[in-house]
């Protein structure tokens, strides 16, 4: 799991006048609304002894802690330490730290690393949003599952006509081949697009392919670990892109928002169709991903045989190589280590630890970057 990415945490309808608890890369996060109907998001354990800040309330645009009644604004500064009483001054330790959060696609999400603005890593976009062309449906899953082996499942191109019996086609067919992928770097990952057989039934998608004047053409790419995005462009003008924010909730569960953009069968009435079909191929995908053995994607050294069909997960691994070389790679081994020796608390570094120190918590720890293995232990295609 990285720090320094964005993650999506919850719907932004979800956030009213209650903090709400958010578990995201092994920690527990308090998202509110201020006054100004901001959304906040803060380490949710409280630095006086311990409490959990979302079970607290909303007090003076701050959360209240509901052990001994401290408040934090939604910088995280403690604003007011009540058994202390009238006129006291707040020691500035009394801070937990706070991550920059953005609104977007009916989505909240939370910068998880201490990263200053202009060096962060964007959310990847969704092209289409707002575009009276194209309809979206929003929805999420809960997978027990590793978010890499996640993403992985969604880049690969060679399952679906096995996991997939819903899209009509079949690996079995004596002329299957997965096509040339023609691969794009992108600023922060690798996207490929290829053409690939169409239905060899009658499907939902051949449905709307009747005029078959160009080979569908499909495609994926992800966006740093944990963002994709899915394009099916089913003939010329019928397209659906797909965008996925998987969030670490911890190692082994994953929580999954698809942001579905069509741009045909756009009436408001047929969403829910679209998203019970986007659920029945989730669930397809979900139940061979979480008896993927190992659980996590092999971090070192390659004890897989990928073939050209892999190609994007090989790159998608290389990719993370590079974050993790640059120290924003939590060592998951160590703070498993740290938290069962004794019951320590850890949180994520926030931007603020850059400016200034004193911070009652130590932040997760991190593998120290910079490969101690050479290219040989790099993904390899075979
Ligand atoms: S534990 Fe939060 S105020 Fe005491
Ligand atoms: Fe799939």
């Amino acid at each position: 799991m990285f720090i320094n990415f964005w993650y999506a945490a919850e719907y932004s309808d979800r956030l009213h006048s209650e903090p709400l608890r958010v578990r995201i890369l092994s920690h527990d996060l308090v998202l509110f609304r201020d006054a100004d109907g901001k959304a906040r998001c803060l380490s949710d354990t409280c630095v006086h002894r311990g409490a959990s800040l979302s079970r607290g309330k909303l007090k003076h645009d701050c959360v209240q802690c509901p052990y001994h009644g401290w408040r934090f604004d939604g910088e995280g500064r403690c604003q007011a330490i009540p058994s202390l009483g009238p006129g006291h001054k707040v020691p500035p330790r009394a801070r937990v730290d706070a991550y920059p959060t953005e609104e977007r696609y009916g989505l909240v999400f939370v910068f998880l690393g201490d990263l200053p603005a202009a060096e962060r890593p964007p959310i990847m976009p969704v092209e289409e949003w707002g575009n009276e062309d194209w309809r979206a449906t929003l929805l999420d899953y809960y997978w027990q599952a590793n978010y890499q082996r996640v993403i992985e499942n969604g880049l690969d191109p060679a399952h679906n006509e096995f996991v997939h019996p819903t899209h009509g086609m079949s690996g079995e067919d004596p002329d299957y081949r997965v096509n040339e992928l023609r691969m794009n770097e992108e600023p922060w990952g690798w996207s490929f697009m290829h053409t690939y057989r169409g239905t060899s039934t009658k499907s939902f998608l051949t449905r709307f392919n009747e005029k078959k004047r160009v080979p569908p053409e499909a495609g994926t790419g992800h966006h740093g670990p944990n963002q994709m995005v899915t394009k099916i462009h089913i003939n010329e003008t019928k397209w659906l892109h797909q965008y996925i924010y998987e969030t670490p909730i911890d190692e082994f569960h994953t929580r999954g928002f698809l942001i579905n953009m069509r741009n045909f069968v756009l009436p408001k009435i047929l969403d829910r169709a679209v998203s019970k079909r986007n659920m029945l191929v989730a669930e397809q995908d979900r139940v061979i991903v979480e008896r993927l053995a190992p659980r996590r994607t092999p971090r070192r050294a390659p004890t897989e045989l990928l073939m050209p069909a892999d190609k994007i997960v090989a790159l998608y691994r290389s990719r993370m190589r590079e974050w993790e070389d640059r120290g924003w790679r939590i060592d998951t081994e160590a703070l498993n280590r740290v938290r069962a020796q004794g019951d320590v608390v850890t949180v994520i570094p926030s931007p603020a630890r850059r400016e200034r120190g004193g911070w009652v918590f130590d932040p997760a720890p991190l593998l120290a970057g910079e490969a101690e293995a050479g290219d040989a232990q790099r993904p390899q295609i075979a």
